[in-house]
Protein backbone atom coordinates (compact mmCIF):
# COMPACT_ATOMS: atom_id res chain seq x y z
CA UNK A 1 0.00 0.00 0.00
CA UNK A 2 1.63 3.14 -1.38
CA UNK A 3 1.77 5.81 1.49
CA UNK A 4 2.07 8.45 -1.67
CA UNK A 5 -0.83 7.85 -4.28
CA UNK A 6 -4.52 7.24 -2.92
CA UNK A 7 -6.04 4.24 -3.84
CA UNK A 8 -9.63 5.33 -5.40
CA UNK A 9 -12.08 3.59 -3.70
CA UNK A 10 -15.88 3.59 -4.13
CA UNK A 11 -18.32 4.02 -1.80
CA UNK A 12 -20.55 0.89 -1.19
CA UNK A 13 -22.65 1.73 1.37
CA UNK A 14 -23.55 5.00 3.53
CA UNK A 15 -24.99 4.73 7.03
CA UNK A 16 -26.46 7.32 8.82
CA UNK A 17 -25.53 6.40 12.77
CA UNK A 18 -26.88 9.33 14.26
CA UNK A 19 -28.33 13.05 13.23
CA UNK A 20 -24.66 14.01 13.02
CA UNK A 21 -22.33 11.08 11.81
CA UNK A 22 -22.37 9.24 8.97
CA UNK A 23 -20.27 6.34 8.13
CA UNK A 24 -19.42 5.36 4.40
CA UNK A 25 -18.34 1.95 3.91
CA UNK A 26 -16.16 1.49 0.82
CA UNK A 27 -14.95 -1.86 -1.36
CA UNK A 28 -11.43 -1.85 -0.19
CA UNK A 29 -10.36 -3.51 3.38
CA UNK A 30 -7.93 -2.44 5.07
CA UNK A 31 -5.40 -4.35 7.35
CA UNK A 32 -5.26 -1.48 10.01
CA UNK A 33 -4.69 -2.19 14.00
CA UNK A 34 -7.56 -0.03 15.83
CA UNK A 35 -6.66 3.50 16.55
CA UNK A 36 -4.55 3.97 13.05
CA UNK A 37 -5.82 6.23 10.07
CA UNK A 38 -5.88 7.00 6.57
CA UNK A 39 -5.61 10.33 4.47
CA UNK A 40 -9.14 10.74 2.88
CA UNK A 41 -8.60 12.55 -0.65
CA UNK A 42 -12.36 14.30 -1.61
CA UNK A 43 -11.76 15.20 -5.19
CA UNK A 44 -11.70 18.78 -6.18
CA UNK A 45 -11.92 19.76 -2.43
CA UNK A 46 -9.54 18.43 0.31
CA UNK A 47 -7.05 16.10 2.07
CA UNK A 48 -8.44 14.89 5.11
CA UNK A 49 -7.45 12.31 8.23
CA UNK A 50 -9.69 10.11 9.53
CA UNK A 51 -9.63 7.40 11.80
CA UNK A 52 -10.45 4.18 10.13
CA UNK A 53 -13.76 3.05 12.30
CA UNK A 54 -13.72 -0.45 10.80
CA UNK A 55 -11.00 -2.50 8.15
CA UNK A 56 -13.44 -0.75 5.04
CA UNK A 57 -15.04 2.47 6.70
CA UNK A 58 -14.95 5.92 8.35
CA UNK A 59 -17.44 7.65 10.05
CA UNK A 60 -17.69 11.17 9.24
CA UNK A 61 -18.71 14.06 11.81
CA UNK A 62 -19.77 17.19 9.13
CA UNK A 63 -17.89 20.06 10.61
CA UNK A 64 -15.96 21.86 7.93
CA UNK A 65 -15.96 21.98 3.78
CA UNK A 66 -14.09 18.30 3.75
CA UNK A 67 -16.26 16.52 6.11
CA UNK A 68 -19.51 18.00 4.73
CA UNK A 69 -18.85 17.18 1.22
CA UNK A 70 -18.27 13.54 2.74
CA UNK A 71 -21.52 13.33 5.17
CA UNK A 72 -23.47 14.15 1.54
CA UNK A 73 -22.09 11.64 -0.35
CA UNK A 74 -24.09 9.07 -2.22
CA UNK A 75 -23.28 4.97 -3.08
CA UNK A 76 -21.11 4.72 -6.13
CA UNK A 77 -19.12 8.20 -5.74
CA UNK A 78 -15.46 7.48 -5.22
CA UNK A 79 -12.66 8.76 -2.64
CA UNK A 80 -9.60 8.32 -2.46
CA UNK A 81 -7.53 6.45 0.18
CA UNK A 82 -3.87 6.94 1.41
CA UNK A 83 -2.50 4.96 4.57
CA UNK A 84 -3.33 3.35 6.88
CA UNK A 85 -0.80 5.73 8.92
CA UNK A 86 0.61 5.85 12.88
CA UNK A 87 0.59 3.64 15.55
CA UNK A 88 -2.83 2.84 16.61
CA UNK A 89 -3.63 1.63 20.06
CA UNK A 90 -1.81 -0.45 22.09
CA UNK A 91 -3.94 -3.37 22.89
CA UNK A 92 -4.81 -6.38 25.77
CA UNK A 93 -7.48 -8.77 27.19
CA UNK A 94 -9.79 -6.64 28.85
CA UNK A 95 -9.67 -2.81 28.05
CA UNK A 96 -11.15 0.39 28.76
CA UNK A 97 -12.69 3.04 26.24
CA UNK A 98 -13.82 6.40 26.60
CA UNK A 99 -15.00 7.94 23.68
CA UNK A 100 -17.05 11.11 22.95
CA UNK A 101 -19.02 11.58 20.12
CA UNK A 102 -17.40 10.68 16.97
CA UNK A 103 -13.92 10.32 18.96
CA UNK A 104 -15.98 7.01 18.94
CA UNK A 105 -14.84 6.12 15.64
CA UNK A 106 -10.97 4.79 16.09
CA UNK A 107 -12.10 3.10 19.23
CA UNK A 108 -14.89 0.78 17.48
CA UNK A 109 -12.59 -1.76 16.61
CA UNK A 110 -11.40 -2.43 19.68
CA UNK A 111 -14.33 -4.52 20.97
CA UNK A 112 -13.80 -6.97 17.83
CA UNK A 113 -9.86 -7.08 18.75
CA UNK A 114 -9.80 -7.67 22.84
CA UNK A 115 -11.59 -10.17 25.10
CA UNK A 116 -13.66 -8.29 27.04
CA UNK A 117 -14.16 -4.45 26.79
CA UNK A 118 -15.96 -2.03 29.41
CA UNK A 119 -17.20 1.56 26.76
CA UNK A 120 -17.69 4.29 28.30
CA UNK A 121 -19.14 6.30 25.89
CA UNK A 122 -20.82 10.14 25.79
CA UNK A 123 -22.81 12.00 23.91
CA UNK A 124 -24.83 15.46 23.49
CA UNK A 125 -28.25 13.33 24.12
CA UNK A 126 -29.34 9.78 22.99
CA UNK A 127 -29.59 9.78 19.74
CA UNK A 128 -25.97 10.97 19.36
CA UNK A 129 -24.45 7.86 21.33
CA UNK A 130 -22.27 6.73 18.19
CA UNK A 131 -22.40 2.88 17.85
CA UNK A 132 -24.99 2.20 20.93
CA UNK A 133 -26.34 -0.42 19.40
CA UNK A 134 -23.92 -2.05 17.57
CA UNK A 135 -22.12 -2.44 20.93
CA UNK A 136 -24.47 -3.36 22.86
CA UNK A 137 -24.90 -6.71 20.64
CA UNK A 138 -21.57 -7.47 21.13
CA UNK A 139 -21.57 -9.94 24.32
CA UNK A 140 -17.35 -8.87 24.73
CA UNK A 141 -18.88 -5.70 25.98
CA UNK A 142 -20.64 -3.55 28.24
CA UNK A 143 -21.44 -0.01 28.33
CA UNK A 144 -21.71 2.75 30.32
CA UNK A 145 -23.38 5.77 28.50
CA UNK A 146 -23.79 9.23 29.67
CA UNK A 147 -25.54 12.32 27.58
CA UNK A 148 -25.69 16.21 28.03
CA UNK A 149 -29.17 16.47 28.72
CA UNK A 150 -29.66 13.00 30.44
CA UNK A 151 -31.90 11.59 28.28
CA UNK A 152 -29.73 8.20 28.19
CA UNK A 153 -27.97 6.76 30.80
CA UNK A 154 -25.63 9.12 33.52
CA UNK A 155 -26.71 12.89 33.10
CA UNK A 156 -23.31 14.95 32.60
CA UNK A 157 -19.60 14.20 31.27
CA UNK A 158 -18.63 10.99 30.14
CA UNK A 159 -15.59 11.54 32.41
CA UNK A 160 -17.40 11.56 35.12
CA UNK A 161 -18.02 7.55 34.61
CA UNK A 162 -14.35 6.77 35.14
CA UNK A 163 -13.93 7.25 39.03
CA UNK A 164 -17.11 4.59 38.63
CA UNK A 165 -15.37 2.14 36.78
CA UNK A 166 -12.71 0.29 38.67
CA UNK A 167 -10.09 1.43 35.64
CA UNK A 168 -7.21 -0.56 37.63
CA UNK A 169 -8.74 -3.22 37.04
CA UNK A 170 -8.33 -3.09 33.05
CA UNK A 171 -4.55 -4.26 31.32
CA UNK A 172 -5.55 -1.52 28.51
CA UNK A 173 -7.24 2.28 28.40
CA UNK A 174 -8.01 3.83 25.83
CA UNK A 175 -9.31 7.83 25.11
CA UNK A 176 -10.63 9.56 22.10
CA UNK A 177 -12.45 12.51 22.00
CA UNK A 178 -12.27 16.42 22.02
CA UNK A 179 -9.00 17.48 23.33
CA UNK A 180 -11.01 18.76 26.37
CA UNK A 181 -13.33 16.12 26.40
CA UNK A 182 -9.70 14.11 27.06
CA UNK A 183 -8.04 16.29 28.87
CA UNK A 184 -10.45 15.64 31.87
CA UNK A 185 -10.53 11.87 31.25
CA UNK A 186 -6.41 12.21 31.81
CA UNK A 187 -7.00 14.46 35.36
CA UNK A 188 -9.94 11.79 36.54
CA UNK A 189 -7.03 8.70 35.42
CA UNK A 190 -4.91 11.45 37.04
CA UNK A 191 -6.77 11.25 40.45
CA UNK A 192 -7.52 6.91 40.04
CA UNK A 193 -3.95 6.79 39.82
CA UNK A 194 -3.58 5.19 36.35
CA UNK A 195 -2.70 8.23 34.19
CA UNK A 196 0.30 6.81 32.77
CA UNK A 197 -1.19 3.19 31.50
CA UNK A 198 -3.76 5.62 29.78
CA UNK A 199 -3.53 5.54 25.41
CA UNK A 200 -5.11 9.13 23.92
CA UNK A 201 -5.65 9.43 20.65
CA UNK A 202 -4.43 12.80 19.49
CA UNK A 203 -6.03 15.00 16.21
CA UNK A 204 -4.19 17.54 14.51
CA UNK A 205 -3.83 19.53 11.53
CA UNK A 206 -1.99 17.10 8.68
CA UNK A 207 -1.22 17.62 5.31
CA UNK A 208 1.18 14.69 4.02
CA UNK A 209 -0.01 12.06 6.89
CA UNK A 210 3.61 10.22 6.57
CA UNK A 211 5.86 12.57 8.58
CA UNK A 212 7.79 14.92 6.03
CA UNK A 213 5.84 18.27 6.22
CA UNK A 214 6.22 18.93 10.29
CA UNK A 215 2.67 20.66 10.10
CA UNK A 216 1.45 18.02 12.63
CA UNK A 217 4.33 18.69 15.37
CA UNK A 218 2.96 18.38 19.28
CA UNK A 219 5.09 21.22 21.55
CA UNK A 220 7.37 20.64 23.62
CA UNK A 221 8.76 17.40 22.22
CA UNK A 222 7.80 17.46 18.63
CA UNK A 223 6.51 14.54 18.05
CA UNK A 224 4.61 13.91 14.96
CA UNK A 225 1.34 13.03 15.27
CA UNK A 226 0.82 11.34 12.31
CA UNK A 227 4.09 9.03 12.68
CA UNK A 228 5.00 9.13 16.33
CA UNK A 229 1.11 9.00 17.42
CA UNK A 230 -1.41 9.79 16.75
CA UNK A 231 -1.99 7.23 19.88
CA UNK A 232 0.08 8.71 22.92
CA UNK A 233 0.83 7.51 26.44
CA UNK A 234 -0.18 10.10 29.12
CA UNK A 235 3.62 10.34 29.95
CA UNK A 236 4.53 11.66 26.14
CA UNK A 237 1.97 14.54 26.36
CA UNK A 238 3.18 17.99 27.09
CA UNK A 239 2.15 21.45 27.80
CA UNK A 240 0.17 21.71 24.34
CA UNK A 241 -2.53 18.82 25.22
CA UNK A 242 -5.92 20.48 26.06
CA UNK A 243 -4.47 24.26 25.81
CA UNK A 244 -3.92 24.54 21.76
CA UNK A 245 -3.32 23.28 18.69
CA UNK A 246 -1.95 24.81 15.23
CA UNK A 247 -3.81 25.96 12.28
CA UNK A 248 -2.62 25.13 8.74
CA UNK A 249 -0.57 28.36 9.05
CA UNK A 250 1.31 26.78 12.05
CA UNK A 251 -0.31 29.25 14.33
CA UNK A 252 -1.26 28.47 17.75
CA UNK A 253 -5.06 27.96 18.18
CA UNK A 254 -6.57 28.01 21.98
CA UNK A 255 -8.31 24.92 22.61
S1 LIG B 1 1.24 15.56 8.64
FE1 LIG B 1 3.17 15.97 7.72
S2 LIG B 1 4.61 15.43 9.27
FE2 LIG B 1 2.67 14.86 10.10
Amino acid sequence: MSKLLSDIVTIQEVKQETPSVTTLIFNHRYAAKPGQFVMVWIPGIDEVPMALSAPDAISVQAIGDATMALSSMKVGEKIGIRGPFGNGFSLAKRVLCVGGGVGLAPLRMIASNCDEALYLIGGRDQSELLYLNELMSNPAVTIKAATDNGTYGHHGFVTELIALSDPDSFDAICVCGPEMMMKNAYLAFEACGVVNRVQFSIHRYMKCGAGVCGSCCMDPHGYRVCTDGPVFYAYELGDEFGEYHRDAAGRRVKG
